[in-house]
């Protein structure tokens, strides 16, 4: 298991994926995004019609293949990763995350991803479940008017129109639903570092967390 594992956790919209993606970028690393992963079962489950209450559905996960790498998702080798980025999925995912079946499905295969080599993880349990040895473990918050603000920033861009308020109430609603599920719910480990980014640009974000890494080196 050689290599360095940094593990980077937080509630929606804290700035996570994009900063873990730009911090594998600068240092040469892996970065893997399990919330994308959860996205892929939803929209598999979604595009199935399969009943998303019942935990028994989430089977198929025994007949598919699901992939993160360089940055894509992949489920059966199609890359899913523009569809998994809607608010249908961002309504359903929680819910399919909070079972115990689906979570141990994905876990297993996030810690096949993380045996070689130096990885950046990001998700909701990374610190607490999957990689519980990681080499520094960061719980990243911002204020959720903030994480709100990006979150429409990113909309506007692609085109979706929607209210701030509304983004403010799905972000909430996400972040209750995953702080509160029975399973592996979003939670800062122990020994995580707690950075409120709020008030950072993304590339001062990723600065100090070059330099923490380097401290741990
Ligand atoms: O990170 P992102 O917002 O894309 O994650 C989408 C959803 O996937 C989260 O709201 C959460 O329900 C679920 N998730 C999880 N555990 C992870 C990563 C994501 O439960 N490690």
């Amino acid at each position: 298991m050689g290599g360095f594992k940094l593990a980077i956790d937080g509630p929606a919209g804290s700035g996570k994926s994009t900063i873990s993606s730009l911090l594998a970028k600068k240092l040469g690393w892996t970065h893997i995004d399990t919330g994308a992963m959860y996205r892929a079962v939803t929209l598999y489950a979604l595009n199935n019609k399969v009943n998303l209450e019942d935990e028994t559905s989430y089977k198929f996960l025994e007949n598919i293949k699901i992939e993160y790498k360089n940055n894509r998702i992949y489920i059966d080798n199609v890359d899913v990763s523009e569809d998994i980025r809607n608010e249908q999925i961002n309504k359903y995912v929680s819910l399919v995350s909070s079972f115990s079946y689906v979570r141990k499905k994905l876990v297993e295969i996030q810690k096949e991803t993380i045996q070689n080599g130096n990885i950046i993880m990001d998700g909701r349990d990374i610190g607490t479940v999957v990689i519980p040895e990681a080499d520094l473990k960061l719980f990243l918050t911002a204020h959720v008017e903030e994480r709100a603000k990006r979150r429409h920033k990113e909309q506007k861009q692609k085109g979706d129109v929607h209210e701030i308020n509304q983004v403010i109430e799905e972000i909430k609603l996400r972040d209750s639903k995953d702080s509160t599920r029975k399973e592996s719910p979003l939670r800062k480990a122990s020994d995580a570092i707690e950075f409120d980014t709020t008030n950072y640009t993304i590339d001062q974000v990723v600065d100090k967390i070059i330099e923490l890494i380097k401290s741990k080196e």
